[in-house]
Order: C-alpha cells, then structure tokens, then sequence
C-alpha cells in the first residue's frame, strides 16, 4: 500500500516531512512535489533503493536520474569538477527549476548515471522538497513520479493514478506551479548545451553565460534526431495518449482549417475527437466546439506559456481517462517558456506534425 500524507505546500508540517525523510533515509520511494513536476525520491547513495525506484516505475536502466541536493555544499562530494561557470548559474538560478549535468565523483552509484561519467544535479525551489531534502540529510535521486512513457504528475492525484501500491509513499502538497520539467544544461561540453528546454529559459542562460548552445534534437522528437545522444534519457519514448495524437504547426490561417477539417473527417467515420487549442483560435473553433463528439481544451492564451505549461500534462492525462479516438493539439509557438510547451507538444506527437 501507498500512504499519503497531505501538507501545507508553503508550511509543511516538520512531524509529516520527518516521517517521509525517514522513510527515504529507509530505502523507501517517496513522492514529493516540486516546482516543476512531482519526483520520485530514492536515496541516491542506496543502490538497491535505486534499483527498486526503476522497477517501480518501469523505467529502462539507461535512463539517468536527477540527483537533488538542498544546498550547494552537497555538491562538491558528488562531482568531480566544479566549472567555473557553476557559481554564476548557482547565484541566479538555484534553488530552482535548472538541472546541471557535470562530471561525477566516485561516491555516485552507476544505478543513477545509468553508467554515464557525468551526474546530473537541481537544487529545487519547493518548500516541501527543500524541507524533505533537509531533513532527509541525503541526496535524492528523483525522476518524475510518473509511469515510462505517461505525462509527468503535477498533482498527487496523478502520482497515485500510475503508483498506488508500487510505491511507499506520496507527500502531497497541492498542485505544481510550473508544470514541467527543469531546463537541463549540459556543462561538461565546450560550452554549455540545453538538454532539455524548462522554466530557466535559453533566453536567461544566454543573458547569464553569453554563448549557451542547444542539443540537435531541441524541440523536436527523439526518434527524428540523428547523431549521438548526449543525454540517454532523450531517446526515451515520451508521453504517448493511448488516441493518436497530431499536432498543428504554422500560420492561424493556413493551419487551423486543416485542423478543423480533420476533426470533421475522423466525426464522420464515427470517432470521438479532443482538440487542444490555444485561446485565440476560440472563434475560428467555435462550430465545432458544439459537436457533441467534440472536447475543446485551450491552453490559455499564446502569449501566456505559463499557463500553457502548468495546464498541459494534466490536460492530457484527462483526456486519456476520457479515452477520445483522436486527439488533434493546436502548436505552441517557440520563446521563453513557450519553448518548452512547444518541445513537450512535440515529443507528444512523436514525429506526426502537420506544418
Ligand atoms: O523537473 C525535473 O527535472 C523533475 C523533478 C522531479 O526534479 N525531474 C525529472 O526527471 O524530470 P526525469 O528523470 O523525468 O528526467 C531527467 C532528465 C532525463 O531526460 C535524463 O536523461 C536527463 O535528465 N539526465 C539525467 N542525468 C543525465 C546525465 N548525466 N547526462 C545527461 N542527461 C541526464
Ligand atoms: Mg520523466
């Protein structure tokens, strides 16, 4: 059985966080929210509590975990080099929603780098991670607390849906404000490459480092990238909705009566259809929209990523349970957090886009 121990997300409760820290200085998997997503917390120092987390959430052995520590002093014990751009990132971005990936010591298991020679490390913002971290007095590994291949959980309800009975237990402190993963920025290469796009933008980096470069594959689906992968976890097989799911790239006008032509077409041979849609193209959906066959969901406005960011994996998670044929998803143009929402679309639609 998963226990749940509900919390206050900006005043957790000490007694609540030191039974959950106990349990991870135990070996057991605890869930915990973050800014970004929940994460699945292990002892990143125990190896079998590590082996048991990847067995928990099916999640194949070549896929490194994030490492999480509370403070910067954990850092030096768990790397071997610190670069010498490391402070200004720290200063700026930590505690907060960026991963750095960089040279690893001795003292981090295989288990987590998935054998790599770098490790990858966050300093989180949430004041429940903060606390259970503290408490813990260990670093946490912590992959999102979701199901191989299911949208990351920003709410405890989500963790539980993919590991109720497969994990010990799930610290819930409401729903997360970002709503998808940490930016990861690769620090080992000639000059720093982002891995993944997150809330840190390549806008903000650029402005604290100068020449900030970003992986081939940025934004686009792992299948489609050639070359090597400098990250293992990219080639990971990303949310995949049980529907097929198409996304929609390009100019309003050339784009949205392609969309809304499909959805006709896929009515008329009598499947259900959900469309994902950003607010101003309310109008140009508004017909549809009255089709009963038809679940309309916006992101909120384009020029609000936020919102589109903190929405998105709970939208598709709900579309999943309502088990729609086809899902049809408007595209999220790229820019600061935008970015991200865009690469997660991406990822999502594995390689069927429509420009
Ligand atoms: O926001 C987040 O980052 C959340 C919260 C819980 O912190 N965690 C998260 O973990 O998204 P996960 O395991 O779902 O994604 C970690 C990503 C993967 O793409 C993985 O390949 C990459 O980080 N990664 C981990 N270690 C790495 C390394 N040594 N080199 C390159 N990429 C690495
Ligand atoms: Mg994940």
């Amino acid at each position: 059985m998963t226990d749940v121990i509900r919390v206050s997300p900006e005043n957790p409760d000490p007694a609540s966080i030191a039974r959950a820290a106990e349990c991870l200085r135990g070996g057991g998997l605890v869930a915990f929210p973050t800014e970004t997503v929940y994460g699945l917390g292990v002892n990143a120092l125990d190896r079998t509590a590590v082996q048991r987390l990847f067995a928990a959430k099916q999640r194949p052995a070549t896929d490194p975990l994030i490492v999480h520590i509370g403070s910067i002093d954990a850092l030096p014990a768990l790397v071997a080099r610190v670069p010498a751009c490391l402070a200004t990132l720290a200063d700026r971005f930590w505690p907060g929603p960026l991963t750095l990936v960089l040279s690893r010591s001795e003292a981090v298991p295989d288990e987590v780098t998935a054998g790599l020679n770098t490790v990858a490390i966050r300093i989180p913002l949430h004041p429940v991670a903060r606390a259970l971290i503290s408490a813990a007095a260990v670093p946490v590994a912590a992959p999102s607390a979701n199901l191989f291949s299911r949208p990351s959980p920003t709410q405890a309800a989500h963790v539980l849906e993919d590991l109720n009975g497969r994990i010990d237990l799930v610290v819930d402190g409401g729903a997360t404000t970002i709503g998808v993963e940490s930016t990861v920025l690769d620090l080992t290469s000639e000059i720093p490459i982002v891995l993944r796009p997150g809330a840190v933008t390549l806008e903000m980096l650029r402005d604290a480092l100068g020449d900030v470069g970003v992986f081939p594959g940025f934004g686009r689906d792992a299948s489609t990238t050639t070359g090597a992968m400098p990250s293992p976890g990219m080639l990971e097989k990303h949310y995949s909705p049980r529907a097929s799911l198409t996304l929609y790239e390009g100019e309003t006008k050339a784009v949205l009566p392609i969309l809304v032509g499909t959805a006709h077409k896929e009515l008329a041979n009598g499947r259900s259809v959900a469309i994902i849609a950003v607010e101003e193209d309310a109008h140009e959906l508004a017909a549809l929209a009255l089709d009963r066959r038809v679940v309309l969901r916006t992101l909120g406005s384009q020029d609000a990523p936020g919102t589109a960011a903190r929405t998105l994996y709970a939208t598709f998670r709900e579309l999943d349970t309502l088990g729609v044929n086809v899902i049809l998803v408007r595209g999220f143009p790229a820019g600061g957090l935008g970015t991200a929402v865009q690469d997660r679309l991406r990822r999502a639609a594995a390689g069927r886009i429509i420009v």
